[in-house]
């Protein structure tokens, strides 16, 4: 309210603000995140089959960082919690139901595939004018799930952000908040107390690239360049484009990290300070680093929301056992795009055509909850998932998972083993903690949903990457997987 400041006396800024307003169509408090599906292993496993212990699928309520979170693979890595469990600070009040959860999760999705069928068609039609493609189309993405603590300025200030392999611009609350600031868990960033702060010019390339990197054109208000980004779930931030010192741990500090000093902010970003980009643009952290780091990162999110997993920067500590599949050639210049082959359910290989798969294509994203398949593939996996589990009664559906069963009087569960053959013909194995979502003992459903188009893009989502070392090896152009990444 109160500061004349600033952004309300830009031109381009209404613009924004008239674009976001345009975007908060029927405005659903929903929050984007996983709470439910934890789950561990019993010792006994086959090809098969996984033995899981029905105690460990429910949602813990104490943080128990005692097993994994004293043990970050390195000195460089980053302790990772889960937005919406007990490791963050969260009102219990706040938190949305598993089918709020599931709608945010589709409301990202679809702003996925209209961000990459937006891109397709612009390249398609960059060298003419004469097709006029609807300018706000899919700029939109629902944040992520996960989030880690950095520093930022001098002296720095600690922040938690939430990281997002679907995001290029890093952007944090900043004082004094000109418009608007949603409630965080640490005290907002204020740039006028950190030595090293500078605003970015209008006109700079920096500035410049935030067009690729957000999906709109910057603004400029007294020579300052002004940022402005909206997500799937309705949430945005706008504000000015600063660089500082960014602390991602003590012994790595990134100097001039360009980032958004938002201004007026909205959404649910469950107590976070704002947003890390991990994503391919320029501007991403990945580039913006790519010096130090070798464009090299990996993380492992944890079983359940109430472990801790890691973030870690640069080649160093990724794991020799760690498996590899080719990037494929991009559309965009956001997503992590790779292939997917085949799957297997039980050990055995699915009925399913292989241009099922390669008809539109697949993406690894760390925001998405639940992958979403074409819906061939969907059908197969789960007749064949189903079969195997004709002795468990079922339960209840919710929203986008429709296999789900009552496990109520259960002790232990033995479900089927589900693999992804990736190109390259690299075979991964889904964790055990990777197939269910545990809504209650009595709803616990397959962790897989159908798109709703055969062109959608298949979404390889948080779920299914559970207790893996995730390794993006942007240079060397390949994604890779390990077995037992969180430790
Ligand atoms: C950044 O630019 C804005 C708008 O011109 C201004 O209000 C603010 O004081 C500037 N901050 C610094 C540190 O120069």
């Amino acid at each position: 309210m109160g500061n004349p400041t600033a952004v309300s006396s830009s031109k381009s800024l209404h613009h924004f603000i008239f674009i976001l307003i345009a975007s908060l169509v029927l405005v659903s408090f929903f929050n984007n995140g996983a709470a439910a599906a934890d789950r561990k292993l019993l010792a006994s496993e086959s090809h098969e089959f996984h033995t899981i212990k029905l105690s460990s699928i429910l949602p813990g309520s104490v943080c128990d960082s005692s097993s994994q979170g004293h043990k970050l693979p390195s000195p460089s890595s980053l302790k990772v919690v889960h937005k919406h469990g007990p490791c963050h600070k969260t009102k219990e009040s706040s938190l949305p139901s598993a089918s709020e959860l599931l709608a945010t999760d589709e409301s990202r999705v679809k702003s996925i595939n209209s961000r990459i069928s937006f891109s397709a068609a612009r390249n398609t039609f960059a060298s003419t004018d004469s097709v006029r493609l609807p300018a706000k189309s899919g700029s939109s993405l629902g944040a992520g799930n996960y989030l880690v603590q950095v520093g930022l300025g001098t002296p720095k200030k600690d922040l938690s952000l939430i990281f997002d392999t679907g995001s290029d611009l890093t952007w944090t609350q900043c004082e004094p908040c000109a418009r608007s600031c949603y409630d965080q868990a640490e005290p907002i960033f204020d740039p006028s107390k950190s030595s090293a702060y500078s605003n970015v010019s209008c006109g700079t390339p920096a500035c410049n690239q935030l067009k690729s990197a957000t999906g709109n054109s910057p603004g400029c208000n007294t020579n300052t360049c002004v940022y402005g980004i909206q997500y799937g779930d309705q949430s945005f931030s706008v504000g000015f484009f600063g660089k500082d010192t960014l602390t991602l741990t003590p012994t790595d500090v990134v100097p001039n990290f360009f980032f958004g000093c938002g201004q007026n902010n909205q959404g649910l970003f469950g107590q976070t300070a704002g947003l890390i980009g991990l994503a391919r643009d320029p501007l991403s952290i990945v580039q913006q680093t790519s010096k130090q780091y070798g464009q090299v990162f990996s993380y492992c999110l944890p079983s359940r929301s109430s472990e801790t997993g890691s973030l870690t920067f640069g080649q160093s500590y990724v794991s020799k056992a760690v498996k590899y599949t080719p990037f494929s050639s991009s559309q965009g210049t956001t997503f992590y795009f790779i292939d997917v082959l085949a799957m297997f359910v039980g050990g055995q290989k699915l009925q399913i055509s292989p241009t099922v798969f390669s008809t539109a294509g697949s993406i690894i994203d760390s925001g998405t909850v639940i992958t979403r398949l074409p819906p061939a593939a969907y059908t197969a996996l789960r007749d064949a998932f189903r079969k195997q589990m004709t002795s468990y009664p079922m339960g209840k559906p919710v929203s986008i998972l429709d296999t789900c069963y009552d496990f109520s009087k259960y002790n232990t569960v033995k479900i089927p083993t589900i693999s992804i053959i990736f190109g390259g013909n690299t075979k991964i194995d889904i964790d055990g903690s990777g197939i269910l979502y545990a809504v209650s003992s009595s709803q616990v459903c397959l962790a897989f949903a159908p798109n709703s188009d055969a062109s959608d893009v298949l979404i390889y989502g948080n779920v299914q990457q559970k207790t893996m070392q995730v390794v993006y090896d942007v240079a060397g152009n390949k994604l890779g997987f390990g077995a037992k990444g969180c430790l």
